[in-house]
C-alpha cells in the first residue's frame, strides 16, 4: 500500500470532527499527510487537529457548515492558503436519524439531503475547481450500505446516500480525462457516535433494548463483527493513492459481506 505517497500531501476531510472523519484525519496525518479537519462543530475539529498536533503531524482546524456555499469555497481558499494545493479530500459529514416513514418531517428531510448530498456536491464543486487548476486530485465521498439498499425509517437517509452514488459517478465520469478520481466508500455498520445516538432509535424499530444493537449486528454481518478504524483508514489510503490509479466512480462495500452487489 502505497502509504508513502501521502507523506506531504493536503487532504481536507469534511466531518473531522467525530467518528470515521476524526479517525481518517489521525490516521492519514500519521501516513504525512497535511490533513484540514472541516467539521460544523469547530470545537471537535479543533480537537481532532490537536491530537494530530501532539503526535508530530500537520493539521489545521475549520468551522464550517457544509450546507454553505460561501462557506465551503471559502474554506477551500484557506486550506491552500495555509496548507498549500489541496491533493486529495474526503467528504464524510453527515447525519442520519431513524423515523417512522409517515412520521418524518419535512425538516428532517431537508436537513438530511442538505448536509450529505448537496453538502457532498458542493465540496466536490468547490475542490475540484482547485484541483483542475493543480492538474489532478482524488476524491472520497462516504456512502453507506444505505446508498445500495433500502431500510424502513430511514428513507431521508438513504435517499441521500443513493444521491452521493449518482453524484459521485456523474462528477467522476466528468473529470476522468482530467486526473480527478472520484470514488465511495459504503461502510455497514460502524461503532462511531453516529451509532451511540443510532442505538436508540433503531432498538425501537427491531424491539430490543438500545445495548442489544452491536450483538444485533455482529450476529448478522456474515463476517460476525463491525467494521473497524483500520478497514475504514486502508480503504480511504487505496482509493486516495495510485494503488487505485485505473478506478473511478466505484464504491467500496466495506460490510463483512452484509450486503452484495
Ligand atoms: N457509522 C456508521 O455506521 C456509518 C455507516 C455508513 C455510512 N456512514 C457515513 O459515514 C460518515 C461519517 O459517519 P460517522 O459515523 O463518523 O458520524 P459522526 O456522527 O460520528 O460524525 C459526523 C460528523 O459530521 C459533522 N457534521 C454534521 N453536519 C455537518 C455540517 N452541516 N457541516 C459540517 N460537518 C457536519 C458532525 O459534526 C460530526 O462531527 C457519514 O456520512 C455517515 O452517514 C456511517
Amino acid at each position: 500500500m502505497s502509504k508513502e505517497e501521502l507523506a506531504g500531501r493536503v487532504i481536507g476531510i469534511t466531518g473531522a470532527g467525530s467518528g470515521m472523519g476524526r479517525w481518517m484525519s489521525e490516521d492519514l496525518a500519521a501516513c504525512g499527510a497535511k490533513i484540514a479537519c472541516i467539521d460544523l462543530n469547530g470545537d471537535q475539529a479543533q480537537i481532532t487537529a490537536d491530537a494530530i498536533a501532539k503526535a508530530g503531524g500537520t493539521a489545521v482546524a475549520y468551522q464550517v457548515d457544509v450546507r454553505d456555499k460561501s462557506a465551503v469555497q471559502g474554506v477551500v481558499d484557506s486550506v491552500e492558503a495555509d496548507l498549500g494545493p489541496i491533493g486529495s479530500w474526503i467528504n464524510c459529514a453527515g447525519v442520519s436519524k431513524m423515523v417512522p416513514f409517515m412520521e418524518m418531517e419535512e425538516s428532517l428531510w431537508d436537513l438530511t439531503i442538505d448536509v450529505n448530498l448537496k453538502g457532498t456536491m458542493l465540496c466536490c464543486q468547490a475542490v475540484i475547481k482547485k484541483m483542475l487548476e493543480h492538474g489532478g486530485g482524488t476524491i472520497v465521498n462516504m456512502s453507506s450500505i444505505s446508498g445500495r439498499e433500502g431500510s424502513s425509517w430511514q428513507e431521508a437517509y438513504c435517499a441521500s446516500k443513493f444521491g452521493v452514488i449518482g453524484l459521485s459517478e456523474s462528477i467522476a465520469k466528468e473529470y476522468a480525462a482530467d486526473n480527478i478520481r472520484v470514488n465511495m466508500i459504503c461502510p455497514g455498520t460502524v461503532h462511531t457516535e453516529m451509532w451511540d445516538r443510532l442505538k436508540y432509535e433503531y432498538s425501537k424499530k427491531k424491539g430490543f433494548e438500545p445495548d442489544e444493537w452491536q450483538d444485533f449486528f455482529e450476529n448478522r454481518i456474515p463476517m460476525h463483527r463491525l467494521c473497524y478504524r483500520e478497514d475504514v483508514t486502508n480503504a480511504a489510503i487505496f482509493l486516495l493513492t495510485n494503488d487505485s490509479a485505473y478506478l473511478t466512480g466505484q464504491w467500496i462495500m466495506l460490510a463483512g459481506g452484509d450486503h452484495m452487489e
